[in-house]
């Protein structure tokens, strides 16, 4: 691992200190490296974002987190498993520690939003329907959605349909919270609506959330831990902190969203949105 080589990272620990981290993860497509030695450590409990344009592969790299797909070299351990060559069994069980959000909400169109939001643990538990009803009402209220439990994805707004998939990817208690783009076509009144709910849902669970995404305002709002993925490398990771008082053109050209830098204007494109909604907050009725 080129980490050990350059003694960067230390001697690799036996068990790296994160609820999620990675040591030399890479991910090619035939000739396309979609991921090139992406190393690092996921900090339990808190709110860690990794920021990047359209088709840099914040999919696949969740993709690979969760073990639906693996890395051609490198180690990923989640909580202080490696799950990298893991038999499907074993995956099965650490898949039980994530709950996801996917980018389209992946809801259920025939199923009302509380049989959406009791799904995972009808499916993958043992408990009572009386059990169901007490969590599944639990994570409605922290979302605000317990007025709509009755109606289909259909009938409700997207930012309903995210607040949905946000309660069905919690309603198991996981210990790991893992967001695909979770402001996709959203307003920004929305995402800043869903950037509160995020903060408040982790405070009250101490989860740790992860969440992929190119909204560079949302990661303001809501990172304590972000990483920078651009052109297949992890750039730089790190506290917020850290990364906004950083030298590094890309990160700095990236976190201001300015269309003249080391990223072309095509890469930068993908990131519109984030950009002008780095302008300053808007107010609710402005939209
Ligand atoms: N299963 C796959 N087979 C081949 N190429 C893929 C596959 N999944 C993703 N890719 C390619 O990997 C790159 C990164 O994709 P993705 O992770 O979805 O980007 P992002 O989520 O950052 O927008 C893209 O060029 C995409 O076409
Ligand atoms: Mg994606």
């Amino acid at each position: 691992m080129k980490g050990e080589e350059t003694g960067q990272l230390g001697a690799t620990p036996a068990e790296p200190p994160g609820i999620i981290s990675l040591r030399g993860v890479t991910k090619s497509f035939g000739s396309h490296t979609v991921l090139d030695d992406v190393s690092f450590d996921v900090p339990r409990g808190r709110i860690t974002t990794i920021l990047g344009p359209s088709g840099t592969g914040k999919s696949v790299l969740l993709k690979n987190i969760i073990g639906l797909l693996q890395p051609d070299a490198g180690q990923i351990w989640v909580d202080g498993e490696p799950i990298v060559g893991m038999r499907s069994g074993e995956l099965y069980r650490i898949r039980k520690k994530f709950g996801v959000l996917f980018q389209d909400g992946a809801l259920f169109g025939s199923m009302d939003l509380y049989d959406n939001i009791a799904f995972p643990l009808r499916e993958h538990t043992h408990k009572s329907e009386r059990e169901i009803r007490q969590l599944v009402l639990m994570n409605a209220e922290l979302v605000g959605l317990l007025d709509h439990l009755k109606k289909l994805p259909g009938e409700v707004s997207g930012g309903m349909k995210k607040r949905a998939g946000l309660a069905r990817a919690m309603v198991t208690e996981p210990e790991i919270v893992l967001f695909d783009e979770p402001d996709s076509g959203l307003d920004p009144v929305r995402v800043a609506y869903l950037d509160e709910l995020v903060l408040t849902a982790q405070r009250e669970t101490s989860a740790t959330f992860f969440i992929i995404t190119h909204n560079i305002t949302s990661v303001m709002r809501v990172a304590d831990y972000l990483g920078v993925l651009f052109r297949s490398k992890l750039v730089a990771f790190g506290s917020k902190t850290q990364m906004r008082s950083s030298a590094n053109p890309v990160i700095s050209q990236f976190l201001a969203g300015r269309p003249n830098g080391p990223i072309g204007m095509d890469e930068m494109a993908d990131s519109e949105d984030a950009v002008a909604g780095a302008a300053p907050t808007l107010e609710p009725g402005e939209a």
